[in-house]
């Protein structure tokens, strides 16, 4: 391996296996050619404008048309300016409208296995009631509510009633402190919170109620606390004039009021998402462009048809649960399934209980899941008849080639293609992914960029790298679907995205591009190690680690080294056998096989757990301290338990 230039990152993983669409899955395809995804490619790109301009018409409702498609002003986009829609009008009346009311839109199961299924018709009336609601309490256009709920339909509900009158939501995953929530309210200048007494968690609950009361104490803009029943424990402080019951307030109500007309630009939500400086950042999202990017990326990556039953399974705390379980399947009229709990409640078969009950045909989950199922065993999978399903789908951090191998083979049964999404808070939607009928899969990759998507892959000076290195991945031009701010941090928002690269929004994460132009994700740019003037990506070395039996998962950071410059730190967890001396020499041994000697790691220790932010993602920044810290020595062959360090911390 030569020494790379700087900027550029040494790709040291091959995948060579391929895996072509089945022909009956590309017969009825959204995609099934790949001629009509590269005319549609090159028509978003060189024709962008009449290319969005034919897509909103057809896909969004307007009450008022727009003048103008894109004005870019870098870095500040406007789209579909001087129109006028509304997201909840496009979820919920525009199916209505065309005869589509009885079809089901949300079903719903708790943990405890209650369950409820709503029509559109009838997801219409809750959220005008839930809307009206809101009015009463004072709400209006561009307010800010925060929402901190359990999983239920309410949820779905107190999101879309935001969009039906014009405020802006911004949700706080119900797992957040009162500290992160007072954060985040005060930041947004939130109006009003809705919450419920508390939430089902592997057969507890836990009172979400009392940790709103802790953070309005410390949150002076909110003037009223709109209150959901879901548990019914009968503990719940009521502070007068400042509370209300949901059943009060929103039960009560006709259920009749219509969408406001929203301009474009209007901010439709904020997600908060962690910065690296600590303090988190609103990522604010406007209505036309979020809501035809979530609506086109879900039919086109998730090949929508009629009698699907489609389930993301991510907690509407998080954009996936935003653009894939709200915005985008209820503005194609899909049917979802959402369920509350834990994967592993009562037992670890709960998912696969869940996909064969409901007949689910499309599963949108996540690596860490899929990684805990490895780790859980296959006797869970195999008690279910899984026949339903037709495709999966992967989001939120690299999918390691083995873990992906075992999503194909367990649960896919070898037929469903896979759709490995990259994606990004800041972005809105999907990004790049394979499209289902047309794309043959390599486990690991995101393969290609969809429609209206310019990728870049850039050095620190701001140059495109060749196709065989890595470097950072960057986005060439605007897209619908893209933030428009950091709420109350203008410039914030131009220095972080915008000014490394001019003119191209820097992702933060490293790719590369092999040769038929598939890209690779590499992880975040501070995860590259640089060993010995190489420069490596910490998901190869994981990827290597994953692929011995003994594991089930893997993270690697780079620990500062005198002559090396950085050597490599390897935590792994794992699997039926037990951690010794042995293994420890064998799995270093296994990655120097797969990857070459440059890439065995110098240190590796056994852990139970791994730290993972809320979301899911390895919290390499915590393993980095500890790899570099002093208490490195010592029998380090014990398993230790790195899971409790995540509990220190709130966000990564
Ligand atoms: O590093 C990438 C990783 O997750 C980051 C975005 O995180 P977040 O804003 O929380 O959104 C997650 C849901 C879209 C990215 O910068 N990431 C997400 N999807 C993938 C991924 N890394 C590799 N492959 C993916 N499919």
């Amino acid at each position: 391996m030569t020494k790379s230039p700087s900027g550029q990152i040494d790709h040291v993983l091959t995948e060579d296996r391929l895996f072509p669409p089945p022909a009956e899955f590309t017969q009825k395809a959204v995609f099934s050619t790949t001629d009509q995804y590269q005319e549609m490619y090159k028509r978003a790109a060189e024709n962008t404008d009449d290319f969005w301009r034919e897509e909103a018409l057809e896909h969004l409702h307007w009450f008022e048309p727009f003048s103008e498609v894109c004005k870019w002003n870098p870095p500040h986009a406007e789209w579909f300016v001087g129109g006028k829609t509304n997201a909840s009008y496009n979820c919920l009346d525009r199916h209505i409208d065309a005869g589509r009311g009885d079809r089901a839109a949300i079903i719903w199961e708790g943990e405890p296995g209650d369950t409820r299924t709503l029509s559109y018709s009838e997801l219409r009336r809750e959220v005008c009631k839930c809307a009206e609601g809101l009015k009463q309490l004072g709400v209006g256009v561009g307010d800010v509510v925060s929402i901190y709920m359990p999983m239920t339909p309410e949820l779905a509900i107190a999101m879309l009633a935001c969009a039906r009158i014009g405020a802006v939501h911004s949700v706080i995953f119900a797992g957040f402190s009162a500290e992160s929530i007072v954060d985040r309210n005060n930041d947004a200048g939130a109006k009003l919170m809705i919450t419920a007494d508390g939430l089902y968690r592997r057969g507890k609950i836990l009172p979400l109620k009392k940790t709103v009361d802790e953070a309005l104490v410390k949150s002076p803009t909110v003037q009223h606390c709109l209150v959901l029943k879901r548990t019914g424990q009968d503990d719940v402080a009521m502070t007068e004039g400042r509370d209300v019951w949901w059943h009060d307030v929103v039960d009560t109500q006709a259920g009749e009021i219509a969408a406001e007309p929203m301009g474009s630009e209007a901010s439709l939500f904020i997600l908060y998402t962690s910065g690296s400086t600590g303090k988190p950042k609103g990522i604010r999202h406007t209505t036309a462009g979020y809501n035809l990017w979530a609506k086109r990326t879900f039919q086109w990556v998730f090949d929508h048809r009629e009698d699907d039953v489609y389930w993301c399974t991510a907690d509407c705390g998080w954009i996936t649960g935003h653009t894939y379980i709200v915005y985008g399947p209820l503005s194609a009229g899909a049917t979802c399934l959402m369920y509350e709990g834990a994967p592993n409640f009562p037992a670890e078969d709960r998912f696969w209980d869940l996909v064969e009950k409901y007949k689910v045909t499309i599963l949108y989950t996540a690596p860490t899941a899929i990684r805990a199922f490895i780790k859980w065993g296959d006797e869970h999978v195999d008690k279910h008849d899984l026949s339903s399903l037709r495709l999966l789908g992967s989001v939120g951090e690299g999918i390691n080639p083995e873990a992906w191998m075992w999503y194909h083979k367990k649960i896919g049964g070898e037929r469903c293609p896979i759709v490995d999404t990259w994606w990004q808070t800041e972005t809105g939607g999907i990004m790049m992914s394979p499209l289902p009928g047309i794309t043959a899969t390599k486990p690991g990759s995101c393969t290609t960029p969809l429609p209206g998507v310019v990728p870049a892959i850039v050095d620190e000076t701001g140059n495109e790298v060749d196709d065989h290195h890595g470097g950072m991945l960057c986005i060439a031009k605007p897209w619908p679907g893209m933030l428009r701010g950091i709420w109350g941090d203008e410039d914030r928002y131009a220095d972080q995205y915008w000014s490394m690269v001019p003119g191209k929004y820097l992702t933060g994460d490293n790719a590369r591009r092999d040769k038929d132009g598939y890209y690779w994700i590499m992880g975040r740019i501070d995860d590259v190690i640089n060993v010995s003037g190489h420069r490596l990506s910490t998901i190869e070395v994981e990827s290597a680690l994953v692929s011995h039996p003994a594991v089930c998962e893997a993270a690697v950071v780079g620990r500062p080294d005198e002559i090396k410059g950085q050597a490599i730190a390897a935590f792994v967890s794992i699997r039926d056998r037990e951690p010794d001396e042995a293994l420890r020499t064998e799995l270093k041994m296994h990655v120097r096989k797969q990857i070459g000697a440059l890439a065995q790691p110098d240190d590796l220790r056994f852990t139970a757990s791994l730290p993972k932010t809320r979301s899911g993602k390895i919290m390499r920044r915590l393993l980095r301290d500890i790899a570099s810290g002093n208490e490195i020595g010592g029998d380090t062959s014990t398993l230790e338990d790195y899971s409790v360090l995540a509990k220190i911390r709130d966000e990564d």
